[in-house]
Parts: structure tokens; C-alpha cells; sequence
């Protein structure tokens, strides 16, 4: 059921959540959207058709596209975004991954409703490293918010404050039956007792980490970022936006239903906190409607931090499926603070919904990122187009102070503004340690995504990072190979990879809210020596600023 080509329609369409209905933005009308289904190693052409209102790209989440930056789809990173009425043919090339990955809109905040899940099979003469799943199902986190998601990114700009939180998490695009007018809707996953099911997880969300368990039944996480790991059996999971899993699901209850839930983990200091739950059903053939309500599965507190930290630092890789060996020397430290900051309200006006009257805005390594917006950074590098960025990201923090200390002198919060990009020989091992830092609201989780790349995540710790002594604590056994990493509050990470793959890529927080603001800066990886280490020229349609 794979297929090479795939045409997606960008268009609106009327959905009816929450006893209200509106137009969102999707893909071939469905929300969420259609399931790409590849074998390892394919390479396929969606040609995408822009039927909206509003600029789009599309984005293949964690394919690595060996020298194809070209399709990879950020706006203003890679390509100018498709306008209304214009088309894109973009190529997706399947490599190395192997499990579930996701297809996402790269612009404004329209992936709010347009993404949909990626199946990568085993190679034809392959097959998974667990016994074959009699079923496999994608569990798809969102958020829905009532207003139209753009008005909510362009009120929280114009305010200056943090944009609306959504009105419920969904899976498979259904708050569920704890919300009014969804009960009849809430998704229904369907089994046959004694069989095992693979759960294809996605977290699609915009701004929430999520805990998700099943009531009764236990999950085996065995992929994670289209990786194989270590199967690991837990209660529940935590996975953050951008990330995903392959998880088994045994159906080894009595026959009945069973709740599943998802609920979001914040760490955030201070903020009030909604405690909204989505809820799908796991529904047992031949069980008929049992009499009474079946239970909420047992899902962590949402500020238990040491339960989300505990579940993520669990996942290990497994080295016989590694495409290429752990770097162990290091040709290139980057170590970069990842912050939220603020702006002084713009002149002219009073005050700002910000804390203290400020505009908030984030940044890595006190760069609050620009976005170019009459040229594409990949366009500029590869015609040698002068003014639209500069090479000036800095391989350490401006400044050493104690990052995750209690508070701060306020002159700390301002960042610079900028498009300075990170430039990489092609081939050289880097390391990258991601530091947290509790300047404004006292800390959060962030989790980092790299286009391009998967890395190795060797370390992670709480407080500063100390580059004489972490270093000799790292797992260089059984990393997991990932491309988006949760960044502890208050707390490191520390990655490795190969920069084998020349290009211009996005390294962001995919947290909607901080890449708005600025968390997010770009790898140039310069060509090799070779005719194959090079990249080709642009497809012909590239679509025009
Ligand atoms: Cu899920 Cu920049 O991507
Ligand atoms: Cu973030």
C-alpha cells in the first residue's frame, strides 16, 4: 500500500469541535492529514498545491534528505513559501529512518491543523527487529483552539504576551468524551484480544509536552525518531512536539473498553495550569458496552518533572541498528544557552502584555532569531546573494553566568536580534550542548529539532554544564539516535553527529511559541570534496519570494 506520489491539496474546510464550528486549514480536506506510507530507503513526490489563503510549506519532519535541502520545506530557511494558487513538487528521500516519522506545514502557525503521520517499513528484504504487529494504528497528539489559529499567533505578536493557550489536546484530531458535544466522536481504537498492536505515536502539537498511558495495559516504546531503541515497558509515556514513537501495545485485558489519556507535562513556574484531558477508547471485539464508566488510566502529576525526565533518559539505542558509530572525537564544540527572553515595548506605545510591560522573546546563544523575509537563507548561500544573513553564530555563550539560578540582573533578559548562522565543514564531528537557562519565568523544558540530521543524545544533566566533567559521564555505548531532544528546565543535553550532509538546516525549540520568538538559529554544512558530497541545483518550480 506504498506509493511514489502523493498529491496534497492545501485548502480549507468546515470541523466541528467543541460545539463550534470554523475553517482550518488542512490537507486534501482531512484533519488530520493523510498518512504517507513508505519503505526504508524510497524516495517519493508530493506535489503540493497551495488552494488557501495564506503563504504554505510543507515539511517532512525528521527525513534526512541527503543532499535534497532544497524540499525540505522551513520558510525562509530552505524556500520561499508557496502563495496562494502556486504549486510545489517537492522530492522526499528516505535514507536511513525506519519507524514513524511526520509530514508538517513550516510556516506561520498553519501546522496547527496541517501535518499528518509518515510509516516508514522495513526495507523489502527486511523486517522489524520485534515480532510483526497485527495491527498498526497512528495516535496523533493536536491542540484545537477554538479561534482561528491565526488570529492567535497575530494577537499574541500585537500583544507582545504569551498567545492563547488551545482549548483541548486531541488524539487522532478528537478531544474526547470529558468534553462536551465529542463524546459520539472520541476516536476508537479497535482490537482483538491476544494480539499486539503498533501504535505509530506523533506529538503534533504546538505547545505542550504530553504524558499519554492506557488504562490497564502497559507500553513498550521500541522506536523512537523512526530509530529502533531498546524495547522499554512503562506505564506511561512523555513525549514532547516534534517527537515520535513507535510503541507495542499488548491486548492482554479481559474484554472490554479501556480509556487511553493524554495530559500535558509543564514545568513552567507560576503559570496557571489547565488540566484538560484527552481521552480515546480501546475498544475489545466482542465486549459489548460494559455498565459502568471505565477508569482514567494513572498519568504523572503535570509538573512532575522527575517523571517526564525519568521516561526520556530511559530510552536507549540500539548500537546493531546504528547507520553510523557514535563520534568519539570531536572536531567542533558548540555549546549554546537556550532562553527566554524579553524586548522593551516598542516606542510609541504604553506597555506590552509581556512580563513588566515587555515584549517576550527567546533566543539561543543571546540571538533572538530573524527570519529573512525576501530571500531564503538556502537561495542566498547557494547563489552567494550578500545581506541576508551572517556567519556570526557564536560556538559558546556571550556570556558565563549561572544559568539556572534563581534570579537575574534584568539587563541579562535583553538578547541581540539577528540572522547569524552556524557554518560546518562538511565531515566534521560536532558536538552540541543545548544549556537551559532560567532567565525569564524561572525555566522550562525545551525540546531542540535538528533538519537534516539525527544526533546522538549522550548527555543529559540538571544545572550548568560542566565541560570538564560531564564530558566523562557520557553514554557513547547506546545513545539514543533522535532528532528532537527535550532539553531539561533548569538543566543540558549533549549531542553528537556527522556532518555529512551538505545543506542549510534549521536547528529550532519546537515549541510553536519560542520558535515564533526567536529560539532557533541554522547549520550551513559546506560541500565536500567530491562531486557527491556537493549539492545539486534547485528543482525548477522552486517557488519565487
Ligand atoms: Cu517538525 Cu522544523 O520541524
Ligand atoms: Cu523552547
Amino acid at each position: 500500500q506504498t506509493k511514489s506520489h502523493y498529491n496534497f491539496v492545501v485548502k480549507e474546510a468546515r470541523y466541528t469541535r467543541l460545539c463550534c464550528t470554523k475553517n482550518i486549514l488542512t490537507v486534501n480536506g482531512q484533519f488530520p492529514g493523510p498518512t504517507i506510507r513508505v519503505h526504508k530507503g524510497d524516495t517519493i513526490y508530493v506535489n503540493v498545491y497551495n488552494k488557501g489563503k495564506y503563504n504554505i510549506t510543507i515539511h517532512w519532519h525528521g527525513v534526512k534528505q541527503p543532499r535534497n535541502p532544497w524540499t525540505d520545506g522551513p520558510e525562509y530557511i530552505t524556500q520561499c513559501p508557496i502563495k496562494p494558487g502556486g504549486k510545489f513538487r517537492q522530492k522526499v528521500i528516505f535514507s536511513e529512518e525506519e519507524g514513524t516519522l511526520w509530514w508538517h506545514a513550516h510556516s506561520d502557525w498553519a501546522r496547527a491543523t496541517v501535518h499528518g503521520a509518515i510509516n516508514i517499513y522495513p526495507g523489502i528484504n527486511s523486517t522489524y527487529p520485534f515480532p510483526k504487529p497485527y495491527g498498526e494504528i497512528p495516535i496523533i497528539f493536536g491542540e484545537w483552539w477554538k479561534n482561528d489559529v491565526n488570529k492567535v499567533l497575530t494577537e499574541s505578536l500585537e500583544s507582545g504576551g504569551a498567545p492563547n493557550s488551545s482549548d483541548a489536546i486531541t488524539i487522532n484530531g478528537q478531544p474526547g468524551d470529558l468534553y462536551l458535544c465529542s463524546k459520539s466522536e472520541t476516536f476508537k481504537l479497535r482490537v482483538e484480544q491476544g494480539r499486539t498492536y503498533l501504535l505509530r505515536v506523533v506529538n503534533a502539537a504546538m505547545n505542550l509536552i504530553l504524558f499519554f498511558s492506557i488504562s490497564k495495559h502497559k507500553l513498550t516504546v521500541v522506536g523512537a525518531d523512526a530509530m529502533y531503541t531498546k524495547p522499554m515497558t512503562r506505564d506511561y509515556i512523555c513525549i514532547s512536539p516534534g517527537q515520535t514513537m513507535d510503541v507495542l501495545l499488548h491486548a492482554n485485558q479481559e474484554p472490554s473498553h479501556y480509556y487511553m489519556a493524554a495530559r500535558a507535562y509543564s514545568s513552567a513556574a507560576g503559570l496557571e495550569f489547565d488540566n484538560t484531558t484527552a481521552t480515546g477508547i480501546v475498544q475489545y471485539s466482542w465486549s459489548h458496552t460494559p455498565l459502568s464508566t471505565p477508569s482514567l488510566p494513572h498519568l504523572p502529576n503535570y509538573n512532575d518533572t522527575q517523571a517526564a525526565f525519568d521516561f526520556i533518559r530511559s530510552i536507549r539505542g540500539l548500537p546493531k541498528k546504528y547507520p553510523h558509530e557514535v563520534p568519539t572525537k570531536i572536531t567542533t564544540h558548540v555549546i549554546t544557552t537556550v532562553s527566554i527572553n524579553t524586548f522593551p515595548c516598542p516606542n510609541g506605545r504604553q506597555t506590552c502584555e509581556g512580563p513588566n510591560g515587555t515584549i517576550l522573546s527567546s533566543s539561543m546563544n543571546n540571538i533572538s532569531f530573524q527570519t529573512p523575509n525576501k530571500f531564503d537563507i538556502l537561495e542566498a548561500y547557494y547563489y552567494h546573494i550578500n545581506g541576508v544573513f551572517s556567519k556570526g553564530f557564536p560556538s559558546f555563550p556571550p556570556l558565563i553566568f549561572n544559568f539556572t539560578a534563581d534570579s537575574f540582573p534584568l539587563t541579562l533578559n535583553t538578547p541581540k536580534r539577528g540572522t547569524k548562522v552556524k557554518v560546518l565543514k562538511y565531515g566534521s564531528t560536532v558536538e552540541l550542548v543545548f544549556q537551559g537557562t532560567n532567565l525569564v519565568g524561572g525555566g522550562l523544558d525545551h525540546p531542540m529539532h535538528l533538519h537534516g540530521f539525527s544526533f546522538y543524545v549522550v548527555g543529559y544533566g540538571f544545572g550548568n554544564f560542566n565541560k570538564s566533567k560531564h564530558p566523562m559521564n557520557y553514554n557513547l555505548i547506546d545513545p539514543p539516535l533522535l532528532n528532537t531532544l527535550m532539553v531539561p528546565k533548569s538543566g543540558w543535553a549533549a549531542v553528537r553527529f556527522l556532518a555529512s550532509n551538505p545543506g542549510v538546516w534549521f536547528l529550532h525549540c519546537h515549541l510553536e511559541r519560542h520558535l515564533t520568538w526567536g529560539m532557533e538559529t541554522v547549520f550551513i554544512v559546506k560541500n565536500g570534496k567530491s562531486l557527491n558530497e556537493t549539492l545539486p541545483p534547485p528543482p525548477p518550480d522552486m517557488p519565487l519570494c
